[in-house]
């Protein structure tokens, strides 16, 4: 039977003969017939889990002429526009919200750094990897919270993996946004702390959970968004801090998308929403968004930071964030500071896509209107069809689709930035209306040939 039968539906025959054909042609893929008395030990990576739906729907989509829209190359500086294939595109899938990635001060700094210490530390910091810029650095990102002390990683995802790893085991309780980026959840479960995760910033449930559980386990965790970065949206942070003093618990708020964006100095969640950030216990970002550079920090008390320099491993057996990576951070977060009208840019053209998008009728979801902007098309294939199309008509923007998300909250993710104009924003939103019906046909193809259904599932994050 052929994949396209007369129906055009993929037969069961259809997708098992797919599959066979991409085993035969993965390395290792075609799992050898062992000998009788050779206990069979799997080599394969092909048999790992996820792997044959994965090869099954890039097998289908190739099938269905679909480009995959991952790993595109940018050939230039991404920026509010960018070049792809050679072609010039507005660009809405860096995270560069205050347009510094490329800031003539921000450039210089990282040249001056290369040449004045090269381009490593080579060695962690605790031997020999300790540099005077990594101090100043952390002091100048504590300032911006209020409090003693600040540490730097080499990444944002290292930075929540090593902190919670170091911070919690298998005693302790971890409460969770089911939202919550990756890393946080990947460092509660490699700390074999118990995880217990509550409904997106329904605060009530993460209550009940409180006053449920709390007292079965030693130290407890909440970690949150400052500004989600699946959906755009914030929790209510005098809530959270209320609720972390009445059941003992840390507070631990993951600023990687609120740095540069909320608050009119860009300060974040706390400036947003008027809170003491020194009732926060563990304030977390990444430099690798508003601060155009690579890295992630966490900032606290005297004694949280000490702890983290003498323990998290994520540090102590990691190098040293390298030069031009600390001083292009640091000369970032001074033009945050010494230029809130930035910040101000950004927030207006956050509000002016969120209006003109809701006012063409597209599904913006929890959306606040600040920096990231879903689009919800509720199906992974279509998510996927949609990005391609808006490349075509010169527009840059990403799909989200299963597992990141559950796939009927399958979207395009905006991130808009202060370098965006008013005329690009518009223009997006009139290409986006004009193209996401087109989707529809192409859907139902796909839909009768039995490929969107291999997508189903819930969200991979939680
Ligand atoms: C909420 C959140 N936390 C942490 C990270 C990890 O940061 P980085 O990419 O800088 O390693 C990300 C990355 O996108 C993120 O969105």
């Amino acid at each position: 039977m052929s994949a396209n039968n007369t129906q055009g539906r993929l037969s069961a025959d259809a997708k098992a003969a797919l599959l066979n054909r991409m085993r035969s042609t993965t390395p290792g893929g075609a799992a050898p017939v062992a000998a009788a008395a050779t206990p069979h030990y799997d080599t394969s990576f092909a048999t790992l889990p996820g792997f044959e739906q994965l090869k099954l729907m890039h097998a289908a989509t190739n099938a269905f002429g679909i480009p995959n829209p991952f790993f595109r190359t940018h050939d230039v500086r991404a920026g509010a526009t960018s070049v792809i294939g050679g072609k010039e595109v507005i660009n809405f899938a860096s995270y560069d919200y205050l347009g510094l990635n490329g800031a003539p001060e921000v450039m210089a700094a990282a040249h001056g750094a290369v040449d004045a210490y090269g381009t490593s530390v080579s060695a962690s910091r605790i031997v020999a990897g300790e540099r005077a810029f990594h101090r100043d650095f952390e002091r100048e990102l504590a300032a911006v919270y209020g409090t003693d002390d600040a540490i730097v990683y080499v990444s944002g995802h290292a930075a929540n993996v090593a902190t919670i790893g170091t911070l919690v085991g298998p005693r302790d309780v971890v409460f969770h946004d089911e939202l919550m980026h990756n890393s946080a959840i990947v460092g509660t479960q490699l700390s074999r702390a118990h995880r217990r995760w509550f409904a997106h910033n329904d605060l009530d449930a993460l209550e009940a959970m409180l006053a449920a559980d709390r007292a079965s386990y030693g130290r407890a965790l909440i970690v949150v968004e400052g500004n989600y970065s699946m959906d755009g949206d914030a929790p209510d942070l005098a809530r959270l801090v209320d609720l972390k003093q009445r059941y003992g618990a840390w507070l631990m708020v993951d600023e990687a998308h609120s740095l540069g964006v909320l608050g009119t100095r860009g300060l974040g969640i706390f400036e947003a929403q008027g809170i003491d950030p020194r009732s926060v216990d563990i304030w977390m970002g990444t430099l690798s968004k508003t601060l155009a550079s690579c890295g992630g920090y966490i900032a606290g008390s005297k004694d949280l930071v000490d702890y983290l320099k003498l323990s998290a491993p994520g540090f102590v057996y990691s190098v040293g964030l390298s030069a031009p990576a600390t001083l292009s951070a640091l000369t970032a977060l001074r033009l945050m500071l010494q230029e809130p009208e930035r910040v101000a840019r950004l927030q207006a053209n956050s509000a002016r896509f969120l209006a003109a998008a809701k006012a063409a009728g597209l599904d913006t979801g929890a959306a606040d209107g600040h920096a990231i902007l879903p689009v919800i098309v509720g199906d992974s294939l279509k998510a996927v069809v949609l990005s391609n199309l808006m490349l075509d008509r010169g527009v840059n923007v990403l799909p989200i689709i299963h597992p990141a998300v559950p796939n009927k909250a399958a979207r395009l993710r905006f991130f808009v930035t202060a370098a965006h104009t008013p005329e690009q924003i518009d223009a997006t939103v009139n290409i986006l209306k004009e193209e996401l019906p087109k989707t529809d046909a192409f859907i139902r193809k796909l839909a009768f040939a039995g490929i969107s259904d291999m997508l189903e599932g819930g969200a991979g994050q939680g």
